[in-house]
């Protein structure tokens, strides 16, 4: 009888070989954490589609920055529901909008903790839609471009370190960069939703941020899903425009997505978005008793970083943080 030499079982044996051949871990730093900031007082709006989730108004929203905060997540991302909604957003960048008074009252609560803001304009325009429209109802790139440019200055003004441009518009990273540098922001980041697809992953996402475009759907401006390659010139073109850091949304079923962007651009941080319906359909499924919640999240948030990614946002950051600490 002939035995195999090579036996990959040996290290597997336990536990601790396991852990020491490990090719990836997961760490606190790892994650981001998703805020929604709503305009009012003393407001905690359960989030019916992502439980765990709320939508919160300011003197919550920063004790739910320092919960993660001391449970080491070490930056989170906001999104905003305005009080009032007008077909430009004009909410996105006034002064006293209610994300740039949620990155002012946070940084000065908590000076280390890295806050992105997201830069957009769906929650705050009327129509839903992520730039403003000619009459027909469509999208005008350059136009937005101009208003984005004003939301970023506005968010680096109260103390953003990073600006997330998430509405596909051609040239946001290049304009951004051009706004923030005029008015003396060169260390303000841009992470851009570089490769952002059109996707029915963001349902949830909609019910919490009041974001669902009131006609027809994103598909001019987000990517189409059976396009992989595409989203190497997406990327490329961020990264020429000047992005820090670059973005693959939503994550678990664009993971060859995430490989492509490791594998092209080696040297660019990854940030991977783990959408509002992949943690839905989690929490829905670990309700039911027919999934196990917690070692699910582990398998999905390994796999999006064994990909290549080197960042996740996270609506799973807090549980995840508390499982690494030892705390649940
Ligand atoms: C805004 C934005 C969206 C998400 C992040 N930023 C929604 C969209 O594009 O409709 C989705 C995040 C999620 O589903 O968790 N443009």
């Amino acid at each position: 009888m002939k035995f195999p030499i090579t036996r990959p079982r040996r290290l597997r044996k336990n536990q601790i070989i396991r852990d020491m051949v490990a090719e990836t871990t997961l760490s606190i730093d790892d994650f981001v954490y998703p805020i929604f900031v709503i305009e009012g007082k003393d407001i905690k709006n359960p989030v019916k589609s992502m439980p765990g989730i709320y939508q919160l108004s300011l003197e919550h929203a920063v004790e739910e920055a320092k919960e993660a905060y001391d449970l080491g997540i070490k930056s989170i991302i906001l999104f905003g529901i305005p009080e009032k909604k007008d077909e430009v957003g004009s909410q996105a960048y006034a002064e006293d909008g209610i994300i740039a008074k949620a990155i002012n009252k946070i940084k000065s609560k908590l000076p280390d903790l890295i806050v992105i803001a997201d830069a957009c304009l769906c929650e705050y325009t009327s129509h839903g839609h992520c730039g403003i429209l000619d009459k027909d109802g469509n999208v005008l790139n350059d136009p937005t471009l101009e208003l984005l440019k004003k939301e970023a200055y506005v968010y680096a003004k109260m103390g953003a370190d990073i600006i997330a441009p998430s509405g596909m518009m051609d040239g946001m990273v290049k304009a951004i960069r051009e706004s923030l540098d005029e008015n003396g922001f060169e260390d303000v980041a841009i992470m851009s939703y570089s490769a952002k697809y059109s996707s029915s992953f963001y349902g949830p996402f909609r019910d919490a941020a009041e974001s669902a475009p009131a006609f027809g759907d994103r598909k001019s401006y987000q990517m189409d899903f059976r396009n992989a390659n595409e989203a190497i010139k997406e990327i490329m073109l961020d990264i020429e425009e000047g992005a820090d850091f670059v973005m693959v949304k939503p994550a678990l079923a664009y993971l060859d997505v995430i490989r492509i962007a490791k594998e092209q651009f080696p040297y660019m941080p990854i940030a991977a978005y783990n959408v509002s319906g992949e943690y839905s359909m989690v929490k829905a499924a670990g309700k039911m008793g027919w999934v196990d919640e917690n070692s699910i999240t582990i398998e999905i948030l390994t796999a999006i970083k064994r990909a290549g990614a080197d960042l996740i946002i996270t609506y799973f950051a807090k549980d995840m943080a508390k499982l690494i600490r030892g705390q649940s």
